[in-house]
């Protein structure tokens, strides 16, 4: 597994396993195979409502917890609630500590919101902070007030959305770029896609590997969703092939410039 050194010198592997959308017994059953895959990394948020399914499958797997990289995400409104809420989320977990906590998205009061992750985070709640959803001058401004520069901010990132800008304003302030829906929820016909599937034959690998591989090999960390063990097992598989000059350059015209989900 290769990892990207977080701005506080913490390690946060480049491929993890997403979480959204499965829940109760079908969420702890997936992270179990993933674990057992080789997942050393898993992306949950309150919102998910799966925090408990998750620690649960992390518990039962036997594997130490300091070998496994949680990322948390908060779904509050403002300070007391973010606050109470991270506490919370340790409870589900059934851990001390989350590696990377994430202000989901930039609603309600967004200082206050992140505060909470400052305190927690000096209080030895998590191991790194940051954001998710803060493009552009949301971004900028929270920078501009917080006392913890974020050291990721988890946004909407894929071949067809390649956040260029965006990798770059972070990286200027020691902010990570990672991405969500790296596979983009399996829309837009990636898998189909002509200039993905020849990169991938002449690689001999699949088309996501090559989407994945596209993110990695910029330094943006991933969290691949898959049902499918023999999937989640390729889903890891990113870091025996690299991509050309001429390929990334390839994929960079795929690139359409705006969300496909509208959230941000
Ligand atoms: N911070 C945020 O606001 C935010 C928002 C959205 C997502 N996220 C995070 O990002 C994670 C990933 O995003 P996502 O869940 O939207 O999905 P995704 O990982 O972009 O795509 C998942 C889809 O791709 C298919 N798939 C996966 N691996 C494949 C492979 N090797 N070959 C062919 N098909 C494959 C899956 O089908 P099968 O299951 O059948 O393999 C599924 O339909 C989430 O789970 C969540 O942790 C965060």
């Amino acid at each position: 597994m290769e990892f990207v050194t977080l701005n506080n010198g913490v390690q946060m592997p480049l491929v993890g396993y997403g979480t959204y959308n499965v829940a109760g017994a079908t969420a702890e059953r997936h992270v179990t195979m993933a674990l057992e895959a080789g997942y050393r990394a898993i992306d949950t948020a309150q919102c998910y409502h799966n925090e408990k399914n998750v620690g649960k499958a992390i518990a039962k797997s036997g594997i130490s917890r300091d070998q496994v990289f949680i990322t948390a995400k908060t779904w509050t409104v403002d300070y007391a609630s973010t606050k109470r809420s991270i506490d919370q989320t340790l409870r589900n977990l059934g851990t001390d500590y989350v590696d990377l906590l994430l202000v989901h998205e930039p609603a309600g009061d967004i200082g206050g919101n992140y505060t909470a992750l400052e305190d927690a985070y000096r209080e030895g709640k998590a191991r790194a902070i940051g954001v998710s959803n803060f493009i552009g001058k949301v971004f900028q401004q929270l920078v501009n007030c917080c006392t913890v520069i974020p050291a990721v901010n988890q946004v909407e990132t894929h071949v067809y959305r390649q956040q260029h800008d965006m990798q770059t304003l972070c990286a200027s302030k020691g902010t990570v770029l990672a991405s969500w829906s790296p596979l983009c929820s399996g829309e837009h016909d990636i898998f189909k896609d002509p200039a993905l599937k020849k990169i991938a034959a002449a690689h001999g690998v699949s088309v996501a590997q090559v989407a994945l591989r596209a993110l990695v090999q910029r330094g943006i960390p991933v969290v691949p969703k898959s049902k499918n063990a023999k999937r989640m097992r390729q889903n890891l598989d990113v870091f025996g092939f690299a991509l050309t000059d001429d390929e990334m350059a390839r994929i960079a015209t795929l690139d359409e410039r705006r969300s496909l989900f509208n959230w941000y």
